[in-house]
């Protein structure tokens, strides 16, 4: 009887190893074949992202590849921003996004979208942490449908060629903001 247990509960184990690993395997190729690794940022870069953004309780944050979710629950819990929506393409980054943000539920929506397809017009200010190319590709996209005012706060890279409002360079990585 016991030996059987003990099988039952390797085989349970080996079964939930083996598909967390795919899940992490399936999720890094996704976000790479999409053009950004799943890397978060610290919480400490996070909140000067919303600093120099100027974040407040007024503002609907956005995050296109959130991840985790870490920043838009740094906008919701220190910032009192009421409304803040986070794109993730990943499954892994996406499922623990929507863990981690259940106790904010009634302010943090994320989807399980390619960024490319999230409608900005009520945002006022996004969030990005993504390589040189995707802000290359995100630029159009930006300039149609964010409304007059929204800011853009980048992390490590700055848009290629757009006029730079504000630079922190306090932290790990340099942050830019734009004025739409
Ligand atoms: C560098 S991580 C940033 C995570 C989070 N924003 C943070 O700063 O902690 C970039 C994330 O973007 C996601 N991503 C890449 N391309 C995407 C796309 N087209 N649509 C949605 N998410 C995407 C990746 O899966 C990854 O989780």
């Amino acid at each position: 009887m016991l030996i059987i247990f003990l099988l039952i509960t390797i085989a349970l184990l080996a079964l939930a190893t083996t598909t967390w690993l795919i899940l992490n395997l399936t999720s890094d190729l996704i976000s790479s074949h999409h053009g950004a690794p799943f890397v978060p940022l610290s919480r400490e870069v996070g909140r000067k992202m919303m600093e120099l953004a100027g974040v407040s309780s007024q503002d609907i944050v956005y995050d296109l590849g959130c991840g985790d979710g870490r920043l838009l629950i740094t906008a919701v819990k220190n910032f009192g921003v009421q409304k803040a929506l986070g794109y993730e393409i990943s499954p892994w980054p996406y499922l623990k996004a929507k863990m981690s943000t259940r106790k904010f539920k009634h302010n943090i929506t994320i989807l399980n979208k390619d960024l490319f397809k999230s409608d900005l017009k009520n945002a006022t200010v996004v969030v990005l942490y993504l390589t040189k190319n995707l802000l290359e590709k995100l630029k159009p996209k930006l300039k149609q449908e964010l409304p007059p005012g929204a800011r853009i706060i980048t992390a490590r890279y700055p848009i290629p060629g757009w006029k730079v409002s504000k630079k922190d360079t306090s932290t790990q990585h340099p942050l830019f903001l734009y004025q739409n």
